[in-house]
């Protein structure tokens, strides 16, 4: 019998490399043609993932990214929150545009986001005054919460009568002494009504609930091609991030397995989807942070406005303290680096090597606030591509017809982070694309 470390299982993920909106859908949607699963396992519909095909824009928010293909399989991990609401308008959403839901799976375990959490999610940004997150308020952090606090509803109790009518009454009252104190906006449901809610939505999404830890485990003793997409990006890891500037789930490596109950040793390769400059939506610390017109060009040149919430997003250079946290916390083997066409017509383009940190200078990014706050960025300067305005055009000549200042660039992040740069994006487009590897599931 083989041993099973001697099997290569096909599988890939792709994670941020910051704080979101990297370009993880389009980076997904070229990677899946040949994959045969696609499965979220973490966050919920905070995330929001832009899929260009020709003239069809698709923004996913619950959905993986596999279902704008057909054929495959969209799994939703038990890693992930769904609201399960939206989700059924999403999936309309995608039904109209021609898409087909046949391979949507969701897994049993999935936590349920409901309308207290949404309600509590405002409330909770409102008492922190000042120190409010910023939260997409989609009630991602109260959902995690009860899941941590073992009195969520999975999508598996959708089913069972008489659990599901026992976690309602448990739930219900606890949750609105909690919102009277919290002085959250009133919530008009009762037990029963959440009750048969719930019960009405083995209708529309009954079917596609299963146990998805088996389904994915099998496919890979099976060598079917599994691609992991990663919601958010390594900067707003519960733990890894800008604590308490973060998300409320483990958007870094080790989540794909507590996301999907797929074990370490199984994955295979992960790609690190890095945005050739920093952005960030909500409150916290950004070291690299553009202020004023700067920014604002940028901001507008990246048309960086949130898929999500249409929030403007804050803009930066780019900053490789931040990568090579993000690359050590999920083990980055490939980069795709992502709207390097948006930096054409720079003259100069500072990268951020190190922070001077009180008078040392220093590659880590610390895990205190106050720390990163006095945090100054150290600057490599380098020739920008000026003069280059269609750098989309020569996406079919290959990587070498690139301007020789735009491979610098690349080079000296792929120097940096000792990780090559096998994917590079220079558009939305599926088609604006320079894959260096091709041969992606050996
Ligand atoms: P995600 O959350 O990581 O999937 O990223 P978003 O979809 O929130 O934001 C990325 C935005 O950049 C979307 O509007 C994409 O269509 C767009 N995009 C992705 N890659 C490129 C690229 O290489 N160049 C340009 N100009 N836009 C890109
Ligand atoms: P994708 O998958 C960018 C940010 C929010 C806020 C913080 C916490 O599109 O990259 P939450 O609602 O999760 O409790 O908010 O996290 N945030 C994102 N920022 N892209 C995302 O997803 C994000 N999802 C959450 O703006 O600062
Ligand atoms: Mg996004």
């Amino acid at each position: 019998m083989e041993s099973a470390e001697c099997v290569i299982l096909p599988n890939l993920a792709i994670i941020g490399a910051q704080w979101g909106d990297e370009g993880k859908g389009k980076i997904t949607d070229y990677l899946d043609e040949t994959a045969d699963l696609i499965v979220r396992f973490q966050g919920g519909n905070n995330a929001g993932h832009t899929i260009t095909v020709g003239d069809k824009v698709f923004k996913l928010h619950g959905l993986p990214s596999g279902v704008v293909r057909e054929g495959n399989l969209a799994v939703i991990g038990n890693g992930t929150v769904v609201n399960v609401e939206d989700l059924i308008e999403e999936m309309d959403m995608v039904l109209k545009a021609g898409c087909s839901l046949e391979g949507l799976r969701i897994s049993d375990r999935a936590h349920l986001i409901f309308n207290y959490h949404k309600k509590l999610d405002g409330a909770e940004e409102k008492y922190r005054g000042r120190d409010a997150v910023g939260t997409t308020r989609k009630g991602i952090g109260p959902a995690y919460q009860d899941k941590i606090a073992r009195i969520g509803i999975r999508a598996g109790d959708i089913f069972d009568d008489e659990s599901l009518r026992e976690k309602t009454d448990l739930i219900l009252p606890y949750k609105k002494d909690l919102m009277e104190m919290l002085e959250a906006e009133r919530c008009g449901c009762d037990s029963e009504t959440l009750f048969n809610r719930i019960k009405g939505w083995r209708a529309k999404i009954g079917g596609y609930i299963c146990d998805t830890s088996v389904l994915i485990n099998e496919a890979l003793d099976e060598g079917k091609k599994v691609l992991f997409e990663g919601a958010q990006g390594a900067m707003l890891d519960i733990d890894h991030g800008t604590y308490p500037y973060v998300t409320s789930s483990s958007t870094c490596g080790g989540g794909i397995c507590t996301g999907t109950g797929v074990a370490p040793n199984r994955i295979e390769k992960v790609v690190g989807c890095l945005k050739a400059y920093t952005t960030r939506v909500g409150e916290g610390p950004f070291v690299t942070e553009l202020s004023g017109e700067e920014g604002c060009i940028l901001q507008k040149k990246g048309g960086e406005f949130g898929v999500t919430t249409g929030r403007g997003r804050r803009c930066g250079w780019l900053d490789l303290v931040v990568a090579e946290h993000a690359s050590r916390m999920c083990g980055f083997t490939s980069l795709a680096i992502t709207k390097l066409d948006v930096l054409n017509g720079y003259e100069e383009l500072p990268v951020c090597v190190a922070y001077e940190i009180d008078g040392k200078e220093t590659r880590y990014f610390p895990a205190s606030m106050s720390k990163i706050e006095r945090a100054k960025p150290i600057y490599k300067t380098l020739k920008g591509w000026k003069g280059w305005d269609d750098t989309a055009s020569v996406v079919k000549s290959g990587y070498d017809a690139l301007p020789k200042e735009m491979r610098i660039y690349i080079e000296l992040v792929e120097r940096h982070l000792k990780v090559p740069a096998d994917i590079i994006s220079i558009g939305p487009d599926r088609n604006d694309t320079i894959d260096r590897k091709k041969d992606w599931w050996n």
